[in-house]
């Protein structure tokens, strides 16, 4: 098993044990979950798709107008995986950006330098995850802005708890009727070998490996439908599947009472994603510390 906690934690320029790792109860991050944050895996030395996550990060930042030079990114998280003792280990790395420490009022303030929180701990990704999960659907409680990868995060918490409760591994949102994504994953379904996800909207977070996966079924010329499935068509579908950083592609087993291809087996369409998937990350593999 992997440790729970890391054992470094770098905030604002300087790394801490994690036991005396602090931040202000007056952090925005704290009181208003008013920061944005990234996870992204270290396989074989080198970040998958750092660049993709990078950029993310920067993007969503620039909607909430925290001014931060993501640039300087790279170099001090190599320092804090070297720090950690993690170079060339397969780990995940977690970012956060807060909009710093300010006296409590909800506008933001007038000046406030952002915090910048880090930690890296050991994770090993199975080539291919060949877990069939369960999911179970639940009406989207979010607010409307889900394309903003931000801490405040309670409804995806609720969510999941819901999820965990019930045994599954994912709750699969609903709004108006309609399919959105997870609850830290995004979410597809394939029909008639057509495969159909949410389009990248502020209903979801535009998920790296969403991206991946998009890009994978024009190689492969596998037909795409950005279009949302309705919560009536859920038990049409042919197969589905859930994407995400520490999820990869996972086919989905089970839908609330209903269940995707044959019970146990990955369709094949998801089937060839995965293998594709995996071609992905052989390929970073060689682009060995490359910004991708
Ligand atoms: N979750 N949708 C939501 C709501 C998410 O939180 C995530 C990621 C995704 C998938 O995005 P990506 O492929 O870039 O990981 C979709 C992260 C990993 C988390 O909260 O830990």
């Amino acid at each position: 098993m992997f440790p729970a906690y890391p054992t470094k934690v770098f905030i604002n320029d300087e790394i801490f044990d994690y036991q005396s790792a602090k931040i202000s109860v007056f952090d925005r991050g704290f009181l208003f979950g008013d920061s944005i944050y990234e996870v992204m895996v270290q396989i074989n030395g080198s970040f998958f798709y750092e660049k993709k996550h990078l950029d993310r990060l920067s993007n969503c930042l620039q909607k909430i107008n925290i001014d931060f030079a993501i640039e300087t990114l790279p170099e001090k998280i190599e320092n804090l995986i070297r720090v950690s003792n993690l170079q060339d280990k397969d780990c995940l790395v977690y970012i956060q950006i807060t909009r710093g420490i300010a006296p409590r009022k909800h506008a933001f303030p007038k000046t406030s330098n952002p915090t910048l929180i880090m930690y890296t701990l050991p994770f090993v990704l199975p080539d291919v995850n060949e877990n069939h999960i369960s999911t179970v659907t639940m009406q989207d409680q979010r607010w409307h802005r889900c394309d903003i990868k931000t801490t405040s995060l309670l409804g995806n918490v609720m969510a999941n708890d819901y999820a965990s409760k019930q045994n599954a591994y994912e709750a699969v949102f609903i709004r108006d009727g309609r399919i959105t994504e997870a609850s830290h994953c995004n979410i597809f379904f394939v029909k008639d070998n057509i495969v159909f996800t949410h389009p990248a909207d502020e209903f979801i977070l535009d998920g790296i490996t969403r991206q991946l996966v998009v890009g994978l079924c024009d190689d492969l010329g596998i037909e795409l439908r950005e279009i949302a499935v309705r919560q009536d068509q859920l038990i049409d579908m042919d197969e589905a599947f859930l994407t995400g950083t520490t999820t990869q592609i996972a086919s989905i087993r089970q839908i609330n009472e209903y269940f995707y291809y044959q019970k146990e087996k990955t369709g094949p369409i998801t089937k060839k994603l995965q293998k594709a998937f995996l071609e992905l990350k052989k390929e970073k593999k060689k682009e060995y510390h490359t910004l991708n």
